[in-house]
């Protein structure tokens, strides 16, 4: 009779020899999520016999073999420390998103009015859902997600009613062309790759979701002007960039807001990686 350690190496080996660039864990985490328990629970189980049938378990490592991501195969993927359902028609959150939550709710926290914020291309919601949690006892902030795909927005609906039910709306639109402001905040991670950048990795999430036109900028292109005609007085703005473009997101973000505080901001591999704009507080939004 194999043990969990047995079936646990067995997946390991079918994985290393595929795309899995963490064969060990992703059997680990493909196994929990098959009998429903966690890896402190797996571990205390290793020397223990397996007697149950694991077909389900071998489809998933097969699948996984193939280049499937495991948070697809699971539904789930953690950000910010919560647990967040994904499918494939929503973007796997990536660690270096979390940043922006960090940012816009220090932000948010200075305001003692009810500020309005919104996070365009929400996806699964990741970003907005993490800042109604992280804020829910500390200010009376307006949260909205919006995103152009209507089946992102029903998984977002769902993480949105799991982890901050009622605190955050969400919208169906392109980028800000809905929004009448003004606001305070706007928080993006817009597709920002060019086609050139495709890799097997991202072969299966949504390319509506990764890649954007004129370079990879041409949605940034056109979400900056909108935001400053939105942002009021004191307002700011944070998104997250491909590092290839931070000199033409500095260049359209000084265009668009001329008196602003404007930055990069680098990622924990010291990539710059977040354009960030503080108007300031005489600005009239026009
Ligand atoms: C890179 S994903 C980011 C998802 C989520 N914010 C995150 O960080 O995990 C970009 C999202 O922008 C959405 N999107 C693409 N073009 C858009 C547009 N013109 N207007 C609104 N949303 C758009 C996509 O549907 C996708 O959900």
């Amino acid at each position: 009779m194999p043990t969990y350690r047995d079936i646990i190496r067995a997946a390991t080996e079918r994985l290393r020899a595929s795309h899995s660039d963490s064969p060990r864990l992703d059997a680990e985490v493909l196994l929990c999520h098959v009998l429903g328990i966690d890896r402190t629970e797996l571990y205390r189980r290793l020397p223990l016999p397996l007697d149950i049938p694991l077909d389900r378990f071998w489809e998933l490592v097969e699948r996984r073999a193939r280049g499937e991501p495991v948070a697809y195969l699971t539904g789930h993927r953690e950000f910010y420390g919560l647990d967040f359902l994904v499918t494939p028609a929503t973007l796997i959150p990536r660690p270096e998103t979390e940043y922006l939550v960090t940012w816009a709710a220090e932000r948010l926290r200075l305001r003692r009015d009810r500020p309005r914020c919104v996070d365009v291309g929400t996806g699964c919601g990741a970003i907005v859902v993490a800042l109604a949690v992280t804020l829910r006892t500390e200010t009376s902030a307006l949260l909205v997600g919006s995103d152009r795909s209507l089946a992102a927005l029903r998984v977002a609906r769902i993480n949105r009613d799991r982890l901050a039910p009622g605190d955050v709306h969400l919208v169906c639109g392109d980028l800000l062309s809905w929004c009448r402001g003004p606001l305070d905040l706007v928080v993006a991670n817009l597709p920002y790759l060019r086609w050139e950048q495709w890799h097997p990795g991202i072969a299966f999430e949504p390319p509506e979701a990764l890649f954007a036109p004129d370079d990879g900028f041409g949605l940034y292109a056109r979400l900056l002007p909108q935001a400053a005609t939105l942002l009021r007085p004191g307002g700011a703005c944070i998104l997250e960039i491909d590092p290839d473009q931070a000199e033409r997101a500095m260049k359209t973000a000084r265009i668009a807001f001329p008196t602003a505080h404007i930055a990069i901001e680098p990622d924990l591999a010291g990539l710059a990686r977040y354009l960030t704009i503080e108007l300031p507080a005489k600005d009239r939004a026009s």
